[in-house]
């Protein structure tokens, strides 16, 4: 980069004692390497561009953010480099810009890109030297935004719930009230009148009732209840899931295979929200497989600060499209699904401190792994990173925050 001082001793190297050039040259060259190392220290990527979007240089976070090698860069434009980035339309010489970005390779990450014109003084004059671009990533930040807007979601939701529950509720119990005095009525009638009545009475008490039952479970199911834990063989409550749904899988020619290991130790959990998250996901995986049936694996196993427990079907496998709103409240491809399945799966999992992680392969089958803690993890230092000079160009950038 040229500056008037430069540009100045240029014009007047000849009268320049060599030994001065050589000092300067020396001086030059080390101020050079110090930003170099600054650059390679910072956790923002950074190229520096020429007006027309050549790269004259590029860090290493850069490089790692974009599946770079640093020495093809330099000298390329930079869309051949970052597919989709041109810098025409996207910097102003005269502004900065800032934009978010997303990019899909080497691995799907939210992008925040800062350009920067570079102008200098030369001759009076502001000339334009070309752009500096710094990304950021943004991913994690995104990530929780959007945690946040889905509590709200179900936030808002419960609260509705909640009130058509009690609108619902109320005229619901009214008319429990008034078939059961139509009952006692109907007992006065003679037997010849009574037998049809009673009939329709019957039926009418009876989806009452199951309408109160789907009002009661819909309310347990999106409301977020404090687990009550104790101490739960996790093995038990699986047991107890299957055997709930026991009709359903034999019905539908479901094989379970299961791989329990041996002496799982038993975890602090909420025993009933257990048994409701295995619910769903049993649930799901027999209503992926075909009618004319299929194999569900259940696993467990014990890890040093957690147990997990896995549950594969051979069903048709999960789309990308849908893979990527797959916990999103109403999403479902299913005729009658409400799609909070999964939300709840993975509130009732976050509420124990645990997690959930879904691997789909279209065409095999789906597997979903549940993670739970087996009490607070200890905290652990971390192995210190080489502090050599020649270990600092090996060292992995973690830009992931
Ligand atoms: N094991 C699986 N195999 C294939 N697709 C699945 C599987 N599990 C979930 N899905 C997909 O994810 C969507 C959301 O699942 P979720 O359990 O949240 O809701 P749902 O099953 O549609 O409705 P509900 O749980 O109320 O019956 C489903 O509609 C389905 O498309
Ligand atoms: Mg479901």
């Amino acid at each position: 980069m040229k500056s008037s001082f430069l540009d100045k001793l240029i014009d007047r190297l000849d009268l320049v004692d060599p030994e001065e050039v050589q000092n300067l040259i020396e001086r030059l060259t080390r101020e050079k390497g110090f930003m170099e190392n600054v650059f390679s220290a910072l956790r923002e990527g950074m190229f520096v561009l020429e007006p027309g979007g050549v790269i004259t240089y590029v860090n290493p976070a850069a490089c790692h953010i974009f599946g770079l090698a640093q020495d093809n860069v330099v000298g390329s434009p930079l869309e051949k480099c970052v597919r989709g980035l041109a810098i025409e339309g996207l910097a102003k010489p005269d502004a900065v810009v800032s934009r978010d970005f997303e990019i899909f390779y080497p691995e799907n990450r939210y992008l925040n890109f800062y350009i920067s014109p570079i102008t200098s003084i030369v001759e009076e004059k502001d000339t334009h030297l070309g752009y500096v671009l710094l990304v950021r990533d943004i991913t994690e930040t995104r990530q929780e935004t959007a945690e946040a807007i889905e509590t709200e979601k179900l936030n808002a939701l419960t609260f509705l719930a909640a009130g058509v529950a009690h609108e619902i509720g109320n005229p619901l119990n009214s008319l429990n009230i008034h078939l059961q005095l139509m009952e006692r009525k109907l007992r006065k009638l003679p037997e010849n009148q009574r037998s049809d009545l009673e009939g329709c009475l019957h039926t009418a008490q009876g989806e009452i009732q199951r309408l109160d039952g789907i009002l009661k479970q819909f309310l347990q199911a999106i409301r977020p209840v404090p687990p009550e834990r104790t101490l739960t063989n996790l093995h038990h409550v699986l047991e107890e899931t299957i055997q709930l749904l026991q009709p359903e899988l034999e019905a539908r020619s479901v094989n379970i295979h299961l791989d329990l290991a041996d002496n799982l130790q038993p975890i602090l959990v909420d025993p009933d929200q257990i048994k409701q998250a295995f619910f769903n996901l049993i649930k799901n995986a027999f209503q992926a497989l075909p009618a004319s049936g299929g194999n569900i694996s259940l696993s467990t196993d014990s890890h040093e600060y957690e147990v997990s427990m896995t549950i594969s079907d051979d069903g048709p496998g999960i789309s990308a499209e849908i893979m990527g709103s797959l916990f999103e409240p109403y999403k479902t491809t299913k005729r009658g699904g409400t799609g909070l399945g999964l939300l709840i799966v993975r509130r009732i999992l976050h509420s124990h401190g645990g997690e959930i992680e879904v691997d789909s392969t279209l065409g095999e089958g789906t597997q979903v792994k549940l993670f739970f803690p087996l009490g607070p993890k200890p905290a652990r230092l971390l192995n210190a990173p080489a502090t050599t000079s020649d270990d600092l160009d090996v060292i992995d950038i973690d830009i992931s925050g």
